[in-house]
């Protein structure tokens, strides 16, 4: 019998509603016990990346859309997500940062079954963290976000967070051919071993290079979220001074990033103060300068002409709140390494800038470019092998992650935050806790968890490229 996906939802968000009258009634808050109820139809579609007007592109969609659909949960509240298959092969929707129960990480044939296409997969979980996530297919990976399927999660703090506005960026690398449809090729060879698959067009909620309208003297909360398979980001605004506030999700105490650039690796999200502080009728660009000598103009702040805001700047941005993350014992600490090796010799920030001098590891088996302490898992973790480490519940793991490599990988863990403790032997300030860890070439970087959380869970680079070769593990927390 087929599965009456839109019978099914109706009802269950009826008796949602019907619970939540139920609640009010009854004086209690309603927003407490009621589960939010949303949907998402994943599906071929298409896409205009300069505007109404310029020709589609043929790409994957979460709702229809480039990227999906903001959704905007509520910390502590219960969602249910019906996801509902209608490509022509398997998928699952990863949430990427949100620490959740192990069955509902979406990493098939590690934590569930691939969503079948016509079928349907319904994820519950409750946000304990508010932060800016995203959400991403964990099968076929590469492919999949290389398509287009990526959309940002906003959880929203308990108690509001007063800002002039609150924007999202959520930013996509694509590698178009002249036609403007996605280039084929996925995980070659040359990708896979070097920078992955940086393309050669970036959009900001789907849009190439349009303005960014604002209005002088406003405070925005700025949510940057970097969705791309492979391209590294530093982003200048030029004529302001960014203020950063959380580090993937996580607050941190508020800071002027180094030398004003907020690197912002793939998956990687940063959550900044912007202080509107040009003239009204003024125009500011937005630069990435990440790789050397290919810098570009990802978008302009564009001032409207109505007067300022307010008459005078205001104070210095007060940090968010806290999320409630368990604090790392150190004195009791379960040290675990992580080595990172393998890909291209020379290295460099771009295939073809460094040079290349042959693999790293030619004794690496078939596919294999990277590995994470001599193993190469590929593909999207699905199981038949082992975890590489295991971990009592409630023990404190001390982390460190060492890249061996000539290239860079932002590494990401599923489930947890990582409290970073130092890079290369110096201290990391302003109690910075992240979900995904740039590494540069030869870095090493410690962290700490508590592994509060029992289940198999990935660690693995964010370049997909890197990770289908290799460059990816598994952990058990008993
Ligand atoms: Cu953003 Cu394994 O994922
Ligand atoms: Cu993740
Ligand atoms: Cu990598």
């Amino acid at each position: 019998m087929k599965y009456d996906f839109k019978y099914h939802l109706s009802r269950r968000a009826f008796l949602a509603a019907a619970a939540g009258a139920a609640i009010s009634a009854s004086l209690r808050p309603a927003r407490a016990s009621a589960v939010d109820e949303r949907q998402i139809k994943v599906a071929p579609g298409e896409a205009r990346f300069s505007g109404k007007a310029g020709p589609p592109t043929a790409v994957w969609v979460y709702n229809g859309a480039v990227p999906g659909p903001a959704f905007r949960l509520r910390q502590g509240q219960p969602v249910r997500i019906a996801v509902e298959n209608r490509l022509s092969e398997d998928t699952t929707v990863h949430w990427h940062g949100i620490r959740l129960r192990n069955a509902m990480d979406g990493v098939p044939g590690l934590t569930q079954q691939p969503i079948r296409p016509g079928e349907s997969f319904v994820y519950e979980f409750t946000p304990p963290d508010a932060g800016t996530f995203w959400y991403h297919p964990h099968a076929d990976s590469l492919v999949q976000i290389g398509r287009g399927l990526a959309g940002p999660l906003i959880v929203e703090e308990a108690e509001p967070v007063a800002f002039d506005r609150d924007l999202l960026w959520l930013l996509q690398d694509w590698r178009l051919n002249s036609d403007g449809q996605i280039a084929g090729g996925f995980g070659g060879m040359m990708d896979a071993s070097m920078s992955g698959r940086v393309g050669n067009l970036v959009t900001i909620n789907g849009q190439a290079s349009a303005d960014q309208n604002v209005r002088a003297g406003e405070r925005v909360r700025l949510r940057l979220a970097n969705a791309s398979l492979a391209r590294m980001m530093a982003l200048r605004f030029e004529g302001h001074r960014p203020v950063v506030l959380a580090i993937d999700g996580q607050p941190c105490d508020p800071h002027e990033p180094e030398d004003g650039r907020l690197v912002l690796a793939p998956a990687m999200r940063i959550d900044i103060a912007l202080d509107m502080q040009g003239d009204p009728g003024s125009r500011h660009d937005v630069i990435d300068d990440f790789y050397d000598g290919l810098a570009y103009r990802l978008t302009t702040l564009a001032y409207d002409q109505t007067s300022p805001l307010r008459a005078h700047p205001l104070a210095a941005p007060v940090a968010l709140p806290r999320n409630p993350l368990p604090e790392p014992d150190l004195s009791n600490a379960i040290r675990q390494e992580i080595v990172l090796q393998g890909g291209m010799m020379g290295g460099g920030k771009l295939a073809g800038i460094g040079g290349m001098m042959g693999m790293g590891m030619p004794g690496m088996n078939g596919g294999a470019a990277w590995a994470i302490n001599g193993i190469s898992m590929t593909g999207d973790g699905h199981a038949g092998m082992g975890p590489q480490f295991t971990l009592e519940r409630g023990a404190t793991c001390h982390l460190t992650m060492r890249n061996e490599t000539a290239w860079w990988h932002p590494m990401h863990v599923h489930g947890f935050s990582l409290s970073v403790l130092s890079r290369n032997g110096s201290p990391v300030p302003r109690r910075q806790w992240q979900d995904t860890v740039l590494l540069a070439p030869k870095d090493t970087v410690e962290c700490a968890f508590v592994a509060d959380n029992p289940g198999d869970w990935m660690l693995h680079c964010h370049v997909a490229d890197h990770q289908m070769a290799g460059l990816m593990t598994v952990f058990r927390v008993t």
